[in-house]
């Protein structure tokens, strides 16, 4: 053999074993046969120099494959369906989380879930409605102050994110008629997101739920009313609780009551810390007749109320902003 070859054969090895196999190119054997081939005849230098190149294209080449190969190795193999950390150097300190319900939807089910055991049939609210459904069905004529009171936002085609739940009513009315007509009444109730344009602080929010009620049969009445109102929130609170109303005023219902409640005892109260928990009153005739029932035969009670409210109330929660700040500090403290 000669030296090229031997050359040759070790080179090739020490590139399949180098993790930088470039290296090869500048090693001592191939100046040394650079070097020699300056010492060789004339007539042998040709040949020579000739079997030189070609071992460096062949040593280039097995480089080349050899890189490939390293580069290959240094990619670890992952699994995309894992969790987010399962392939992390140290998954101990990544621990995986999985979200959870927002606060105000559990609260929300439980809500819904009550009055849904007491016989009144769940509808959730729209996030775009219309003047219809916000104003003219609740008895607000074209260009009434009251209308002023709402703080409505609206769309440039002159849509209104509802600023109460309220803008069920007509629906709820139009969908029972037929169950009113056959004997039956309407029980229903409407849950949902509510928007108003207003400055927010501690107590108030722009964006915010509420739930309303509606009933209607031949002879609903307030003391029916709150009966189911009272029974409501003893059971949102698991307690006894005492209510009182006052007069109030909202195109749709006559007579209209703001519904308080005795801030429950379990919260630490020691008695007379009443609490506003509501609007509600008796169907304006003008409301049923919108929706096509007659207010002579029939008549209904309707009542509407943030649940943000009652929630902090529940939870003893400081500041309404919490629930739209999406600040995991206060989420995890439900989860
Ligand atoms: N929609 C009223 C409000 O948000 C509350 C209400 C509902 C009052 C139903 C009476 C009857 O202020």
């Amino acid at each position: 053999m000669n030296s090229t070859e031997t050359v040759r054969e070790e080179l090739l090895a020490r590139i399949q074993s180098s993790e930088n196999p470039h290296e090869v190119m500048r090693s001592v054997e191939l100046k040394q046969l650079a070097g020699e081939l300056q010492s060789l005849p004339v007539e042998q230098r040709a040949d020579a120099g000739r079997a030189l190149n070609e071992l460096k294209q062949a040593l280039l080449a097995a480089i080349n494959e050899r890189e490939t190969a390293l580069a290959d190795q240094s990619v670890e193999p992952i699994d995309v369906t894992a969790p987010w950390d399962a392939n992390g150097k140290q998954p101990e300190l990544l621990p995986t989380e999985f979200g959870t319900q927002h606060p105000l939807t559990v609260e929300l089910e439980r809500i819904v879930d009550i009055f849904t055991r007491m016989g009144f049939e769940a509808h959730e609210s729209r996030q775009l409605d219309d003047d219809w459904n916000m104003f003219g069905a609740l008895n607000f004529p074209e260009g009434h102050p009251a209308r002023d009171g709402y703080d409505t936002f609206r769309t440039e085609e002159g849509l209104i994110p509802p600023a109460h739940t309220s803008t069920m009513q007509n629906r709820v009315l139009v969908e029972g008629k037929a169950q009113l007509e056959a004997g039956g009444q309407i029980a229903g109730i409407s849950y949902g997101r509510c928007f108003r344009n207003e400055d927010i602080d501690a107590t108030h929010e722009h964006t915010f739920y509420q739930v309303e009620g509606v009933f209607v049969s031949k002879d609903a009445n307030l003391a029916q009313m709150l009966g189911v109102l009272r029974a409501f929130y003893q059971e949102y609170f698991g307690q006894q609780l005492n209510i009182k109303t006052q007069p109030a005023y909202f195109p749709f219902v006559e007579p209209g009551l703001e519904f308080m409640i005795e801030k429950p005892s379990v919260l630490g109260s020691k008695g007379g810390d009443w609490l506003e928990v509501l609007g509600c009153g008796m169907i304006h005739p003008n409301v049923l007749q919108a929706a096509g029932i007659d207010p002579t035969e029939y008549r209904g009670f309707a009542w509407g109320g943030g649940v943000e409210r009652i929630v902090m109330l529940k939870y003893g929660i400081e500041d309404i902003r919490h629930f739209e700040s999406g600040k995991l500090a206060f989420l995890r403290k439900f989860a």
